[in-house]
């Protein structure tokens, strides 16, 4: 059993102190504990001021005005949004401190949302942020080639990093929901599917130049239709009456 578990572990990236010790994954451990803890930095700090713009005041209005005042806390995440696309794509402590005092919620019940969910960037990120899916439908279809095409075209960084002239950050993430189109990736807002090595280069280049591809499939696909062609519906659907049997013509 022993040797089982040795041969295991062998394939397992997570170092294990007992060589019997089973692994439960194989994925590559991520330092994650910028998503739980706070300290102080010259560029996050709660000294810095943050206030919604005009605009997103309105906004942040209306979507309140959605909800029994007593239950204004529901606006919690589509402000953390909001506070976020302001903040050039990233979540500060003082993002959170202004929408903990906007909804009247203690703040650390705000920061609990936004270390819960990882869309929140408790980090700076690039000016194009790029997600790329590696769960199993998209791995299956060649997602670690795409990120390897991503990272090596973007200067070698590595999934979580940041491009030193700061226009691109690089991260892997779990489902998108787009398994159809797989493998695909997400940058900003928009998904790019379908992608091979090269179509993904073809992508960030347009980026790189400032440019925005057209999202969507990059194979040709409309959407996600059968790529080998119709299957069904493949002739005119016959319509009332015409397809009637001889002996009740
Ligand atoms: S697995 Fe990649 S979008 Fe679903």
């Amino acid at each position: 059993m022993f040797a089982a578990a040795r041969a295991l572990s062998r394939h397992c990236r997570i170092p294990r102190p007992c060589p019997a010790a089973r692994c439960i994954s194989s994925s590559a451990p991520r330092r994650s504990d910028a998503l739980f803890v706070h300290r102080d930095t010259p560029y996050n700090n709660p000294k810095i001021a943050f206030e919604f713009s005009p605009e997103n005041l309105r906004r942040a209005q209306e979507i309140i005005s959605h909800y029994p005042p007593q239950y204004k806390k529901a606006a919690v995440i589509p402000l953390l949004d909001l506070g976020q696309r302001q903040n050039k794509g990233w979540t500060s402590i003082s993002v959170m401190n202004y929408v903990a005092n906007l909804l009247d919620m203690p703040p650390m019940r705000v920061y609990e949302v936004a270390t819960f969910y990882t869309m929140f960037n408790r980090e700076p990120i690039g000016e194009q942020f790029v997600q790329v899916c590696t769960t199993t439908p998209c791995m299956l279809r060649g997602a670690y080639d795409i990120l390897d095409t991503v990272c090596g075209h973007l200067g070698g960084i590595k999934p979580g990093e940041t491009t030193k002239d700061g226009k691109f950050t690089v991260i892997e993430v779990e489902c998108q929901g787009a398994c159809s189109n797989a493998p695909m990736m997400v940058v900003g807002d928009d998904f790019y599917e379908d992608l091979t090595a090269e179509t993904t280069r073809k992508v960030l280049d347009a980026f790189k130049k400032g440019d925005k591809p057209k999202p969507g499939p990059q194979s040709g696909r409309h959407t996600s239709e059968n790529s080998a062609g119709l299957t069904a519906l493949t002739e005119k659907p016959y319509g009332p009456g015409e397809h009637c049997q001889p002996e009740f013509a």
